[in-house]
């Protein structure tokens, strides 16, 4: 047993709220990752006890270049590091190596309707983007969700607007289960950032910025250079009119006031009070650099980490003994629960 897991069951006479959340490492994070999720889970680690997980099984809904996606686990996992998630806080692993949300997922799934995967909307836009793969897994991916949060007794799940669909389904799921089986899960909460919640892409700024779009101009990466951090924001699609104020229809400046804002502190009124009567392009200079360098240290330890493979895998390893002993405990109680025989 690691020294991780005593301190777990060592914090039981004063509990902290559990968190859960996770990326998948279907490309290299970007900015919308950062502000709207891990930005957010460092703030977190002193008050609450966190398990941060690098979710590769949901990663393969949509096809993988194998040798791709372990170099994306592991540089997710650096990049969590770097951000300033310190894994001796927080629980750090990596999902497939806890088999328990996988079996999880199954006794889940017999208890989700069809008709409730069927709303999903992120289901109906990955269905429209992979149409020559629409496969099973993209439509339960969802129930996969609610087994990583439900398997750790999550209170809170700090995440991006995107998912909150997907967390009011764990919600759902949980209370049906906890209905028919009795008490057994924690109903989870979403819990959002206030800004940053949601950053749309530099191209088209009516779409979320996502690391799987296949135009890199449409998003930051967190570790891309300076300079092109700078140079993406410039080139930031906006609209005809000058003035920088926050307001419906100017959605490319929305977007950047957004950022702005998340980086600063500023609020918005205090953005259009700063550049009031300038234009566009001394806007857009001001947030290329807040941005760049806000992301500076983030780089610079990145590129340190990501070198040290031996690290890296003391940690997943560590994370998953910690992931795996809560996650088998939740997983014996639900088997328990629904009628499977046990052999002691
Ligand atoms: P993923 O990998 O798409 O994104 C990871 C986190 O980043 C947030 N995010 C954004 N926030 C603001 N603006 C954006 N443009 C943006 N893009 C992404 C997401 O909201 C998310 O918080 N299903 C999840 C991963 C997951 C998970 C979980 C999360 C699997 N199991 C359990 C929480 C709890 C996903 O695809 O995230």
């Amino acid at each position: 047993m690691s020294e991780q897991i005593v301190n777990v069951q060592e914090n039981k006479e004063e509990p902290k709220k559990r968190i859960f959340s996770g990326v998948q490492p279907s490309g290299v994070l970007t900015l919308g990752n950062y502000l709207g999720a891990i930005k957010n889970w460092v703030t977190l680690q002193d008050d609450y006890e966190c398990l941060y997980c690098v979710v590769d099984l949901h990663a393969i809904t949509v096809r993988q270049v194998p040798a791709d996606l372990r170099k994306h686990t592991q540089e997710a996992l650096a990049l969590y590091i770097a951000c300033g998630i310190d894994p001796e806080k927080s629980c750090v692993f990596v999902q497939s190596h806890v088999p328990a949300h996988a079996e999880l997922s199954w006794v889940l799934g017999c208890n989700t309707m069809f008709g409730e995967l069927s709303r999903m909307t992120q289901f109906k836009d990955k269905s429209q983007k992979h149409a020559d793969n629409v496969n099973a897994g993209l439509f339960t991916y969802p129930v996969l969700m609610a087994a990583d949060i439900l398997l750790y007794g999550t209170d809170l799940v700090p995440v991006g607007a995107d998912q909150k669909q997907h967390v009011e389904l764990a919600r759902d799921i949980a209370g049906r289960f906890n209905g028919v089986y009795s008490d057994t899960f924690t109903v989870p909460e979403p819990f959002f950032v206030k800004t940053g919640m949601k950053i749309y892409s530099l191209t088209d700024p009516t779409k979320k910025m996502s690391k799987s779009d296949p135009n890199p101009k449409s998003y930051v990466s967190i570790i891309e250079t300076r300079d092109e951090t700078i140079k993406k924001i410039k080139s930031a699609v906006t609209d005809s009119d000058t003035a920088v104020r926050y307001a419906q229809g100017k959605d490319g400046i929305n977007n950047l006031m957004s950022i702005y804002s998340s980086f600063t502190g500023k609020g918005y009124d205090e953005i259009e009070r700063e550049f009031d009567g300038k234009g566009y392009g001394e806007f857009k200079a001001a947030v290329g650099e807040v941005c760049a360098d806000g992301l500076e240290s983030v780089r610079n330890e990145y590129a340190r980490l990501v070198k040290d493979k031996a690290y890296l895998e003391e940690v997943m390893k560590k994370g998953a003994d910690t992931a795996s002993y809560l996650a088998r405990k939740t997983l014996s109680k639900v088997y328990r629960k629904v009628g499977f025989y046990s052999v002691k």
